[in-house]
């Protein structure tokens, strides 16, 4: 079999940039990319931009001028520019760097491994569908643009936490929400469209504190406003910070049906000291208690998380804290990162951990993590879950969907319309998905 080939994601910018990238490298995983941490052993590069930093796009031409040397002796190695950037200057970047071979804005990443091989022809891609103008409307448009039965609905954007790795609260600012009924407005048409579950984005989404009617909404009376829409059948949101998990919210994910049993709440560090020096404002313990309070609303939910490891100042001690955590809580997913320095954020200025220790932690903590994502996904064989089918599989009749979980899942059968939400009893997992059969014929 041949070698798989290497991706190098770059990313900048804030948490929305972060996820962006796995879901890149999830679209190339499926055309038999794996991820690199070097550049140099990439046969893909991709900077995943951020337009709000000054001088952000001369920073983006002054890091790909520095990739020249590589492409001199890897003439296949293939460019390519995303994000925020790339949004707004597409057809300039592709005429001032002649090394780009693909320009992908933020709403066409499904499409990155069909541009590829555009790329892998000789030819150059592009693919910026709409203008950058007011950002929320520019992400209503990206709703807009959006097909098939699932879509994110930008609810609120920026922070105010200021965590001492983070770059959000200086880029994206301030924490903005935005009115319930515009937010209600796009939902309807996005149902009219034919969208069946909606993912509510903000980089602190439980912050949200948007103007209704007779005064401001929580994110739990949000959700239950929307709740009311017919049509719409699954309710998502993400991302939380465990302050913000009001009670209302809480209550929610135990009475609201079209509230899916899935909870992304990052912790970060599992050691009290780290997340003082994080400046989360939330201990170990009290986080843990969170979660048994949500457990008790929503007992199957299934807990995600961010962590970072090597964090300045992270002693083993700290990390075993961390490992001990993820032990207590059982995580279904979780995205992992080594801390890196953000020139500006208070961290960067702190004594910096070794990298070698840094990678070093991030394997053993992604060995536990993949341990308990297994199990969690194994404990669903045999059981009976309602699957919202978004697209074909690879092979002839397969339809792929998430199950309320957001476990993938397949199934081979020839009468499914992306769309359609059927029951369907687990009979397999493997490494990144479940196969089932709908239980449609047995129930006749
Ligand atoms: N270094 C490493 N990880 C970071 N994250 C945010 N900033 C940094 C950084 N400087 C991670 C956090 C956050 C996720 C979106 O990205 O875990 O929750
Ligand atoms: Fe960044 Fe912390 Fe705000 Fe999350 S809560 S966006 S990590 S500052």
């Amino acid at each position: 079999m041949a070698e798989p080939k290497k991706l190098f994601i770059k990313t900048y910018g804030c948490q929305m940039n972060v996820y962006d990238s796995e879901r890149m490298a999830e679209a190339m995983g499926g055309a038999g990319y794996v991820e690199t941490d070097t550049a140099d052993d990439a046969d893909m590069i991709l900077l995943n931009t951020c337009h709000i930093r000054e001088k952000a796009a001369e920073k983006v031409y002054s890091e790909l001028g520095r990739f020249r040397e590589l492409k001199d002796v890897k003439p296949d190695l293939k460019i390519g520019v995303a994000g925020c950037v790339a949004q707004a200057e597409g057809e300039e970047i592709m005429r001032r760097q002649p090394l780009v071979d693909l320009v992908v804005g933020p709403q066409s990443y499904h499409r990155l491994p069909q541009m590829e091989a555009k790329t892998r022809e000789g030819q150059k891609a592009l693919d910026t569908d709409f203008p950058l103008d007011d950002k929320f409307d520019t992400l209503r448009t990206r709703a807009k643009a959006k097909r098939g039965p699932t879509a994110f609905l930008t609810v609120q954007e920026g922070c105010d936490k200021f965590c001492a790795f983070c770059v959000v609260p200086y880029t994206r600012g301030a924490e903005v929400s935005r009115p319930a009924d515009r937010i209600l407005e796009e939902a309807r048409e996005l149902v009219d469209r034919g969208v069946r579950e909606i993912t509510l984005l903000g980089q602190n989404v439980n912050a949200y504190h948007g103007a209704g009617a007779d005064g401001d909404l929580t994110l739990a009376q949000l959700i239950w406003q929307l709740d009311k829409i017919d049509g719409l059948a699954r309710i998502r949101f993400t991302t939380s910070h465990p302050n913000d998990m009001a009670e209302d919210l809480i209550e929610a994910h135990g009475t609201c049906d079209k509230l899916m049993p899935y909870l992304h709440l990052p912790v970060q560090s599992g050691s009290d000291k780290i997340l003082k020096r994080m400046n989360r404002s939330h201990t170990a313990d009290s986080y843990l208690r969170l979660i048994e309070r949500i457990r008790a609303a929503r007992p199957d939910i299934l807990m995600s998380g961010d962590f970072i490891v090597g964090f300045p100042e992270e002693t083993e001690e700290d990390f075993q804290a961390t490992m001990d955590l993820i032990e207590e809580v059982n995580y279904g997913y979780a995205y992992s990162f080594k801390y890196s320095t953000r020139p500006g954020t208070p961290a960067a200025e702190r004594p910096q951990v070794d990298e070698d220790v840094k990678s070093d932690r991030l394997q053993r903590l992604q060995a536990l993590i993949t341990r308990q994502q297994r199990a969690a996904q194994e404990a669903m064989v045999g059981r009976i879950v309602n699957v919202l089918f978004e697209k074909p599989g690879r092979f002839e009749w397969q339809m792929v969907g998430k199950s309320d979980y957001l476990h993938a899942v397949h199934v081979t059968e020839s009468d499914i319309q992306s769309g359609d939400i059927l029951p369907v009893k687990i009979v397999g997992s493997s490494a990144n998905s479940l196969s089932g059969e709908v239980l449609r014929q047995a129930a006749e």
